[in-house]
């Protein structure tokens, strides 16, 4: 684990048998499910920080379905159009998912390269799913404003939907490393939200122009995907679920919506650091 550092004293952490332990003698288990767990107590508000098991229950019942998939191949299309495997043989890099969730995105990006692949949420009921479905990532439970990784060590850092510290993001990327945000847009979720809204109100979000401000960055390309989705019974049921949507619905109103046309919308900026 050469690049996971210890989140009371930074120093490296080095794997001895199921425990992750620094030169200061501060040490880690991993966990049944194979994560482990470097959230320290100070840096949660909450006992059970990040999204609830409701939530990505629902979270990884949608992605299931695969209406998202084409999210992840046009991530992988664009990124093999860029020079990061020309550069170094795949399991020299180092691939980081930023608020992974149940780490959908992390299993399935890449599948055919050999990356070294970290996926991070603060939520560890997300990080214990990933874990039971993927033996061959990294899973950490931490936080994207004090994460537990060396500086200038990740060559991809993926963010999808999730928040994201751009001066914490700077310190661990390498120079020439890539950051692949993705954002709602516009009029995602558009249905859903009429339903419980007056007015639409559209997504929207200012971290493209928050990079495009930063002399470290370049943005190499903007993707912006758009299709509508026909839902079922159970799939509108994951779809509300997984979003704070859900806390709009009165039951009663769930319980009517049989089907449904969705608007997806989203927005991948890629951009180069360094
Ligand atoms: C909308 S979900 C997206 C999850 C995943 N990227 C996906 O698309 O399936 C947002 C995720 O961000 C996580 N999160 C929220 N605050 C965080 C933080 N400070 N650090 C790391 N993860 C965080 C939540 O626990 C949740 O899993
Ligand atoms: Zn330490």
């Amino acid at each position: 684990m050469p690049i996971i550092i210890c989140p009371n004293c930074k120093s490296l952490l080095h794997q001895v048998e199921k425990t992750l332990r620094c030169q200061n003698g501060h040490s880690f288990d991993f966990s049944k499910e194979g994560y482990v767990n470097l959230l320290l107590a100070n840096q949660k508000k909450t006992n059970n920080p990040g999204d609830n098991k409701k939530m990505l229950n629902a979270r990884e019942a949608f992605l299931s379905t695969g209406h998202y998939n084409f999210l992840f191949e046009n991530i992988e299309s664009t990124i093999n159009s860029f020079d990061l495997f020309s550069k170094a043989n795949g399991e020299n890099i180092h691939l980081l998912d930023l608020g992974c969730g149940t780490g959908f995105y992390t299993r399935n990006l890449f599948k055919q390269n050999s990356l070294k692949k970290i996926g991070i949420d603060i939520s560890k009921i997300g990080i214990a799913k990933a874990s039971v479905k993927d033996k061959d990532s990294t899973y950490i439970v931490g936080s994207a404003f004090n994460l537990p990784i060396e500086d200038n060590s990740i060559d991809l850092l993926i963010n999808i939907f999730a928040p994201i510290h751009l001066e914490e993001l700077k310190r661990v990327i390498k120079p020439g490393g890539y950051f692949v945000k993705v954002i709602p847009t516009g009029d995602h979720m558009k249905e859903v939200a009429e339903l419980v809204y007056e007015e639409f109100i559209p997504h929207q979000s200012s971290i493209k122009e928050e990079i495009e401000s930063d002399s470290m960055f370049q943005i190499c390309k903007v993707k912006n995907l758009k299709k509508t989705i026909f839902l079922s019974e159970q799939d509108i049921l994951n779809f509300i679920s997984m979003t704070p949507y859900l806390y709009k619905f009165k039951e009663e109103q769930l319980e009517v919506l049989k089907e449904l046309s969705v608007t997806i919308s989203f927005e991948i900026i890629f951009s180069k650091y360094g």
